[in-house]
């Protein structure tokens, strides 16, 4: 298949990417978390076509893109909580479960009889739901166990020839997936860590706790609250360890690893006895989450262009904040490996 390629369209521009999704076809459009692979969620063949596409397991349920918090009501059913987080937090990098209405097919929602909703704050994502005018579905755009795409570059080397369009709309602002709230009877869990944290859901008066698939790895029988959860995820080809310490083992225990060819090593600027050295690729500051965010998904991405590297070390990131997220993501691309230092 011939990808189309748009670079930052806007307006009137995006009227044929829209009618894509309308009838059936599958675009790729950029959104403040990560870029999405965009479907008509009320087409069954279109839900299918992105699960073949991404290669993804089809009882891992979409996502559907919305433009405003009160479209929900044709396809879910809302209720007082989901009207007070949505005052607070959308449009922007949350995702709420709520029950579904029959509207929606089985294969949008891999079988669940809820749904994921999410309003997008990227100006590009929204005039493309807009002028699309039905809810869009859209999972990660990136083949199913490789990290999100957060660039154009990693969409295209994921899905041209695979899919009708391509947005290009430049880098993902916060590049980690959307925070995911389940809210069932009233009660708010954590199921995926994202840009809208648990300090600022506390910060705005809501109580919740974190589902455990978040930060353990979970039994063969345990079954994560988002399905998607209990897949691998985000793991470069080669092995990675996160290094659990202080900053000054970490950064000792990576100086001594220093000279061999096949290790790199995911360091931080203030690691200095590191600076400029072969293998050694910066995350960003230790203070700065929202600066590593932005980058952790192409640099483990650029791993898998470089064979010779067999082993990568990380330090076991904090958990505060933002840090959530970033604990989340490389736990589970570390395959929940760690090593104590
Ligand atoms: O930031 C994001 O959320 C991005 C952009 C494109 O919006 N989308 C995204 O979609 O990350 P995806 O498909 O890669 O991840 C969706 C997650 C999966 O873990 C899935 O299991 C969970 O959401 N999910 C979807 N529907 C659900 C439901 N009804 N109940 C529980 N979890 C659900
Ligand atoms: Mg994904």
């Amino acid at each position: 298949m011939k990808t189309e390629i748009l670079h930052n369209p806007g307006g009137a521009k995006l009227e044929k990417a829209a009618r894509i999704i309308r009838e059936g076809g599958l675009v790729a459009f950029p959104t403040e978390t990560v870029y999405g692979l965009g479907a008509n969620a009320l087409l069954a063949d279109a839900a299918k076509k992105v699960y073949a596409v991404k290669g993804r397991p089809s009882d891992n349920p979409l996502i559907i893109h919305l433009c405003d918090p009160r479209d929900a009501e044709k396809y879910c059913f809302t209720s007082e909580l989901y009207y007070s987080l949505a005052a607070s937090f959308m449009p922007g990098p949350l995702t709420l479960i709520l029950p579904k209405r029959e509207i929606v097919p089985d294969q949008t929602t891999g079988g669940l009889d809820t749904v994921a909703v999410r309003v997008p704050a990227h100006p590009m994502a929204r005039e493309l739901i807009r002028r699309a005018g039905v809810p869009v579905a859209a999972p990660s755009a990136n083949l199913s166990g490789r990290p999100s795409c957060t660039t154009f570059a990693h969409v295209l080397e994921d899905m041209n020839g695979r899919i009708d369009m391509i947005l290009d709309g430049g880098d993902c602002e916060i590049g980690l997936e959307s925070t995911i709230l389940s809210i069932a009877g009233g009660k708010i869990t954590l199921l995926r860590p994202g840009g809208i944290t648990k300090e600022m859901l506390e910060a705005a008066g809501f109580s919740l706790s974190v589902d455990k698939a978040v930060t353990q790895k979970l039994s063969g029988s345990e079954r994560p609250m988002a399905p998607g959860m209990k897949y691998r995820h985000y793991a470069p080809k080669a092995d990675l360890i996160l290094l659990d310490g202080t900053h000054g083992a970490v950064e000792a225990f990576m100086r001594a690893q220093l000279g061999k060819p096949d290790v790199a090593l995911i360091a931080y600027p203030e690691y200095r006895s590191l600076a400029g050295r072969d293998n050694v690729v910066l995350l960003g500051s230790t203070d700065d989450p929202s600066g590593q965010g932005h980058v952790l998904f192409d640099l483990l991405r650029g791993f898998d262009s470089r064979p010779e590297i067999k082993q990568i070390y990380a330090k076991l990131p904090d958990s505060r904040d933002l840090g959530l997220a970033i604990y989340n993501r490389m736990l589970k691309a570390a395959g929940y490996h760690i090593q104590k230092v």
